[in-house]
């Protein structure tokens, strides 16, 4: 999109031109002034809704009003301290992310952002098992920070230099597009141990630690087969390796479970939350077993940043776990996310270029190809149907990486009415632009 040949308003896109560092996409051609429920609102006050929950975040809607209580309560009571003093506020979601979170993952670590918790998680199992080598899966989004980073595979690593020694990659499982098997018999098993029999091949003995996404969502919404992370585990704990899920954009509902791998039945060693639990403020937590916090601490694990245990944004995060266990919106999201893929299914029947639907919950994918024999990806396709749906009133999001898939994650607060809203946009959109 190009914000000056349908810009609003000229003047502001030449500062914002002149002003703002580029920083990996284009800008949308509009100018948010405020945003509501699901809803974001333009300087004419056009409404448009948003089926991305901002940068995937929002999951209680925007500026829910318990929310704003909150941060306005705590920002005047307790604003910010030095990093080595905790408050209540800290120890409170701490103590309940401790009896939400499955098995003994009872030890919590506060951050401001998903990269940071990440980063902190690795350096946690680098300290902990005495070795450096991090696996991550290849279509990974895992942070632009240092080591986040160089687990990421789904974005580009070129031009920034070397990624950390001993970053391992493993091809992540594709349903859509089997390497193993056929699409009807996808032998994904074989694949995982082809995956590890490299893995052995390049290990110089220092395996720390597996990183994965539940359902790798920005490299696709792929949403690997049940059993999965069950033999991946078992593959991690035979070389003596930790198992870290990052749970940014699955965790806390999204999924139809209150954790993603919940499904799996699988606890992880470490488990990475952001995105979801500030609901739209930066807020990251770390968690693992008392074991191996006892080891780290033992070794004299550092992780001191400005914003560590901050009262405001645990404060918030708080008040996000009691709403959504309240308000069930775990449940919310399995009932509302049938009706979104029924939805989905439907365009699916009627559009040639819509291949695929997959995905759980609210977190749902719709892929585009150019013909369906070949499921050859359709990105362009896909880029023009987005920017069709923006102009018809709706903020929607295509994955990076080359493929044409949508990225389909409205509030858990949804109602059904903006369901069908974002169904009927999609309609139309694909309507206009794919006939
Ligand atoms: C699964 C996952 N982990 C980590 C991150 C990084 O989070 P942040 O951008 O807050 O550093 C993202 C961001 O998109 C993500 O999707």
């Amino acid at each position: 999109m190009s914000p000056d040949t349908i810009a609003p308003d000229a003047e502001f896109w030449q500062r914002a031109q002149r002003y703002l560092v580029r920083y990996g996409a284009e800008f949308y051609p509009l100018v948010a002034r405020r945003a509501k429920g699901s809803f974001i609102f333009d300087e004419e006050n056009r409404a448009i809704l948003d089926f991305a929950s901002g940068q995937m975040s929002s999951i209680l809607g925007h500026s829910h009003p318990e929310i704003v209580r909150t941060v306005r309560h705590w920002f005047g009571e307790l604003d910010h301290l030095y990093s080595a003093i905790v408050s209540r506020p800290v120890v409170d979601l701490a103590e309940a992310l401790a009896k939400l979170a499955p098995g003994n993952l009872e030890r919590v670590l506060l951050l401001s952002t998903g990269g940071e918790s990440n980063d902190a998680a690795i350096r946690m199992a680098r300290l902990a098992s005495g070795g450096y080598e991090i696996i991550g899966l290849s279509r990974s989004w895992h942070g632009v920070t240092g080591a986040a980073a160089s687990a990421t595979y789904n974005s580009s690593r070129k031009g920034y230099g070397p990624s950390a020694a001993g970053s391992i990659v493993i091809p992540a499982p594709d349903f859509f597009r089997p390497r193993f098997g056929s699409a009807e018999d996808y032998d994904w098993r074989a694949e995982l141990d082809y995956a590890f029999d490299l893995v052995d091949r390049q290990s110089t003995g220092n395996l720390a630690a597996l990183i994965a996404e539940p359902i790798l969502s920005s490299g696709g919404v792929i949403e690997p087969p049940l059993g999965y992370f069950k033999a991946l585990q078992a593959k991690c704990r035979e070389r003596g390796m930790f198992l870290i899920f990052d749970e940014a954009q699955t965790g806390l509902g999204r999924t139809g479970t209150l954790f993603a791998c919940e499904r799996d039945e699988v606890v992880p060693d470490f488990l990475t939350l952001s995105k979801t639990l500030g609901a739209g403020i930066p807020l990251a937590a770390v968690l693992t077993t008392p074991e191996i916090e006892e080891t780290c601490h033992e070794r004299g694990f550092l992780f001191y940043t400005t914003h560590v245990s901050d009262p405001v944004p645990a404060a918030v995060g708080l008040k996000v776990l009691e709403v959504i266990v309240r308000d069930r919106l775990a449940e919310r999201a399995q009932v509302a996310g049938l009706r979104l893929r029924r939805g989905l299914e439907d365009l699916m029947q009627r559009y040639e270029c819509v291949a695929d639907i997959r995905g759980r919950g609210l977190l749902l994918g719709m892929e585009l190809v150019q013909d369906r024999q070949h499921r050859t990806p359709a990105p362009e396709l896909a880029g023009k149907v987005m920017r069709r749906c923006l102009e018809l009133g709706m903020s929607t999001s295509v994955i990076r990486g080359g493929l044409g898939v949508f990225r389909i994650a409205p509030p858990l607060t949804i109602t059904d009415d903006e369901i069908d809203l974002g169904l009927s946009i999609f309609d139309r959109a694909l309507h206009e632009v794919a006939h």
